[in-house]
């Protein structure tokens, strides 16, 4: 039986939209403001649920009133019964602008989602799960004793390593499939990396299953001890890319559940919703299997350069 967890952050996303992104130091008039459901973990959630129904959701929220958060998580199908409050902090925010061209930059206050602690995972059964999913706004002890209780119950795991940080050694060989963008590929361990195939190639050496580069508009390609395959985007109009990649690896995900762990069906799923997911505004606009898959059926596949 397959069912994924996704275990990982809850923000409030906080956009205004901008002609482009401010330089350091500048303001910049003219934006529109929106407010949005947002966080990786929850739009991973979100994305994975889009497709496959049997997803839960671990995440922390503070002492404020997470409760119409929590009511639209669970309106949208997810599985929320591990969620944890915690007292002693507020709920994530992120402040978010996004450029005329779609493009974002992202300044995030984690709050109570960096209280989610080893000790909570402990908690979870994770024998219930097949595939568990994970991303960098959570503390990376929570992380690390995540991905180890996860392999110990055979889980398939995933990890967005984002926002960028050094990955420690010893939780390299836990991780399945790690789903960086590319420029995070270049930030995971302690040499420096200009190339992300060299960095993709040392962290595979050191125990990583599959590196799986999100490339933005240039797709994606995914390198293991089989060699490398890239994988297009389809041609839509791009305008807020916030949560693409988040959409890319929850929906690789649910693509391992659904087509029975054939990582070649899931990438290209995992690109069809991550295109689709650009072309409206706020993190969390993902679509149905079917408008992904009518969307595949189309073929109008972007050329790569
Ligand atoms: O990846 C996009 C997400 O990053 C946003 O929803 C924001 O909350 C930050 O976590």
């Amino acid at each position: 039986m397959k069912k994924i967890l996704v275990i990982g952050s809850m923000n409030t996303d906080m956009v205004v939209k901008c002609s482009r992104i401010p330089s350091p130091g500048e303001t910049l008039l003219g934006g529109v403001f929106s407010k949005f459901f947002g966080g990786k973990g929850a739009n991973q959630a979100i994305a994975a649920r889009k497709i496959f129904p049997q997803t839960s959701f671990c995440a922390g929220v503070g002492a404020d009133d997470s409760s119409e958060y929590l009511a639209y998580l669970k309106k949208q199908g997810l599985d929320i019964s591990l969620v944890r409050k915690f007292k002693k902090a507020n709920s994530g925010v992120a402040l978010i602008t996004v450029a005329a061209d779609g493009e974002n930059s992202i300044a995030v206050a984690p709050g109570a989602n960096l209280m989610l602690s080893p000790a909570d995972i402990g908690k979870i059964d994770f024998s219930k799960f097949s595939h568990v999913v994970m991303q960098l706004e959570t503390p990376i002890a929570t992380v690390a004793a995540a991905l180890k209780a996860a392999k110990k119950a055979a889980c398939i795991t995933i990890l967005t390593p984002a926002p960028a940080q050094i990955l420690p050694l010893n939780i390299l060989k836990d991780i399945d499939y790690l789903i960086p963008n590319e420029h995070e590929i270049l930030l995971l361990q302690k040499e420096k990396f200009t190339d992300a195939s060299a960095a993709a190639k040392s962290l595979l050496d050191r125990g990583v299953k599959n590196v799986l580069i999100t490339l933005g508009k240039r797709g994606s390609k995914i390198i293991n001890a089989g060699g490398e395959k890239i994988y297009s985007v389809y041609k839509v109009k791009t305008v807020d890319t916030v949560g693409a990649g988040d959409c890319f690896a929850g929906s690789f995900a649910a693509g391992l559940c659904i087509y029975n762990n054939d990582s070649d069906k899931a990438a290209k799923l995992a690109s069809a919703a991550a295109s689709l997911a650009v072309t409206k505004m706020g993190a969390q606009s993902y679509h149905s299997l079917a408008q992904v898959k009518k969307l595949m059926a189309t073929k109008r596949v972007s050329k790569i350069s």
